[in-house]
């Protein structure tokens, strides 16, 4: 008797990471040359619910790395939060004749995937969120990309803001993950850096820090802000009015989505699409593809969905190592010493 072949569905879901591309390219171009069929889902969960299928060729994903979102389109499905959902999308999967979901996204993208394999469908998670906010991951696909977007738009808030003699509030995205605002906060030069996960939204203590180093000579603050601590326009209100000096907020919002993956990405995002490639043909299925002490591995999806994670004290003790501390001669000079 033939052998039936093997068929693989793959889909990109939630928010757009760069670099969803390069894994959809890896897990249709390493699929067919191990000798799977690959379908495409389009519309993530939703074109899913639709049945938005269709076969995919190598020549499909030709030209498609090294570019932002996604080829299959993405968006965040609500259905798949009802009970009916997943199991519905079960029986898309299973008519189609799909043997494996890889479900490419963050964690709303691992979870919905966990809920359809109870409904007896095997599947398969690729990390891919700007927010790096997956603890069972050392690294999500898109992180790199977005950062440095951040930290060039930072740059360019910085010249305005030096020129001003300001006081720049620069919000960037995460969700409740500190992340994204860690890592640009450190290598933009930020004064200050505030995080969902250490803020203790003691205001007067930013304020009073920000005084005292304008009182020493510093005309220009940067503030970056996460997302999970939000409020940025109010934010720069309070400063303005407590410390005298312009204080400005910038959302750099879904430009830090966009745009052209890093190489980190791309081979990452490759590294991973073999991965789950490697889950089915190994037979391990319902996992996470994860990277781990900086090798790219899998985990159970159900374990990998009950990790917890800190933000990383290496990164929060050289964020503060690096703010510059006065002198006592600076002080005494300009007055601000503690008697
Ligand atoms: O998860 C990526 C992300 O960009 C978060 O940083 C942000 O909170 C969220 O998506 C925004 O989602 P949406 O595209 O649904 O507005």
């Amino acid at each position: 008797m033939e052998n039936k072949q093997t068929t693989i569905a793959v889909l990109t879901s939630g928010g757009d990471a760069p670099g969803m591309n390069a894994a959809v390219r890896a897990v249709v171009r390493i699929g067919i040359n191990k000798g799977f069929r690959v379908m495409g889902i389009y519309r993530g969960y939703q074109g899913l619910l639709n049945e938005e299928f269709r076969e995919l060729t190598a020549l499909d994903v030709k030209d498609t790395i090294q570019h932002g979102g996604t080829i299959l389109y993405t968006g965040r499905c609500k259905r798949m939060m009802q009970p009916e959902g997943p199991a519905e999308a079960a029986e898309n999967l299973k008519k189609h004749g799909i043997d494996a979901l890889i479900a490419i996204g963050g964690d709303g993208t691992f979870r919905g995937a966990l809920e359809i394999a109870k409904h007896g469908v095997d599947v398969i998670g690729i990390p891919a969120t700007i927010d790096l906010d997956l603890a069972c991951t050392e690294y999500t696909i898109g992180f790199d990309s977005a950062i440095d977007t951040a930290v060039d738009a930072i740059d360019k808030i910085r010249d305005s803001g030096t020129a001003h003699e300001r006081i720049s509030i620069i919000e960037v995205m995460g969700r409740k993950c500190g992340a994204i605002a860690l890592w640009c906060g450190i290598a933009s030069g930020a004064e200050e850096i505030l995080i969902p996960e250490t803020y203790d939204y003691n205001d007067k203590a930013l304020i009073d820090r920000i005084k005292e180093r304008e009182a020493l000579g510093k005309k220009q603050h940067i503030i970056i802000n996460a997302e999970g601590v939000g409020d940025s326009e109010a934010l720069a209100r309070r400063i303005e009015n407590a410390t005298g000096i312009e204080a400005r907020a910038t959302i750099l919002g879904y430009m830090q989505r966009g745009g052209s993956p890093s190489t980190l990405d791309r081979v990452k995002a490759s590294l991973m699409g073999e991965q789950a490639i490697e889950c089915v043909l190994g037979g391990r299925v319902n996992r996470a593809v994860i990277e781990k002490n900086g090798r790219i591995r899998d985990m159970d999806l159900e374990e990998a969905l009950n990790a917890t994670k800190e933000p990383s004290r290496d990164l929060l003790g050289v964020a503060k190592n690096l703010v510059r501390r006065f002198t006592k001669e600076e002080k005494e000079a300009a007055g601000t010493a503690e008697q």
